[in-house]
């Protein structure tokens, strides 16, 4: 059966939740898709922290909603489902993540914070999409941010186990979730934003945060059933797994 490729028009304001808005990628997304007049709930851990994110919010009043939430906590997770007023997600983005210790030797590895990382990283949006499951329908994308360091194919270097493990689990989560919202209609995909100068991705990533996020939200404009289930670069070209 061919696929349908369904856009989701930028004329049309749409309903967006973004994990992890207060600061690097996430904050660029909540600002692209608020200035492109969709309604957005942004979140962050500590609300209070977020300034940038309360200005953004501030600035486009009526149609941004600011919520806490924390990827490691399911009780978290639960209370925003409670605070997202949307009976419909038209895109979820689950942006946030954690690079996890320094663990570049497998004898300086600290397997709590392994499994700390994969907390946040893998099981967190496991537990986004079963809060959200009953409102995402036919059109809407879920989309997860990874990493092509969880790519076993790719893997020429070694090192950081806990954010290598914790990415490719949750590029198997997107692939699994695939076979269940393929009979829904609904996009489900890890993008890979590229190396990046954020906190996480330092001051020597070769492309700026705008470069990346623009590039991410052209593939997530354009994506359709083809790309379900799939790991993809920032231009939504797929990845070896
Ligand atoms: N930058 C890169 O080069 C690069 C490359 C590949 C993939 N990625 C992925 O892209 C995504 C965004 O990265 P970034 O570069 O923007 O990172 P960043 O600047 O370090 O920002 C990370 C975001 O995740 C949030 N976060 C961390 N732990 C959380 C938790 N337990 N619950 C909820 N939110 C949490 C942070 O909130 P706090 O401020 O509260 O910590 C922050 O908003 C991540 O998933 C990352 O793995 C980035």
């Amino acid at each position: 059966m061919p696929y349908v490729r369904r856009p989701m028009s930028s004329n049309s304001s749409r309903n967006v939740v973004v994990l992890g808005a207060n600061r690097g990628l996430g904050l660029a997304f909540a600002s692209r898709f608020l200035e492109a007049g969709d309604h957005v709930v942004a979140t962050a851990r500590d609300l209070d922290a977020a300034a940038e994110l309360g200005d953004l919010a501030a600035r486009h009043e009526g149609r941004a909603t600011l919520a806490r939430a924390d990827l490691a906590d399911g009780a978290s997770l639960e209370a925003l489902a409670g605070i997202v007023p949307f009976e419909r997600i038209d895109l979820l983005l689950v942006n946030a993540g954690v690079f996890g210790g320094e663990d570049g030797r497998i004898e300086a590895v600290q397997p709590a914070e392994v499994a700390e990382t994969f907390l946040v990283n893998a099981v967190g949006p496991l537990r986004v999409a079963q809060v959200f499951w009953s409102r995402l329908d036919e059109g809407s994308k879920m989309v997860c941010l990874t990493s092509l360091m969880g790519s076993i194919a790719d893997n020429g270097g070694g090192g950081r186990y806990g954010y290598r493990m914790s990415k490719a689990a949750l590029n198997m989560l997107v692939r699994n979730l695939g076979h269940e919202t393929e009979p829904k209609g609904v996009v489900v995909m890890a993008i890979h934003p590229g190396w990046v100068r954020t906190d996480m991705g330092g001051p020597k990533a070769p492309l700026s945060i705008e470069e990346s996020v623009d590039a991410m939200v052209a593939t997530i404009d354009e994506v359709g059933m083809e790309r379900n289930g799939a790991f993809v670069d920032r231009n939504g070209e797929p990845l070896p797994w």
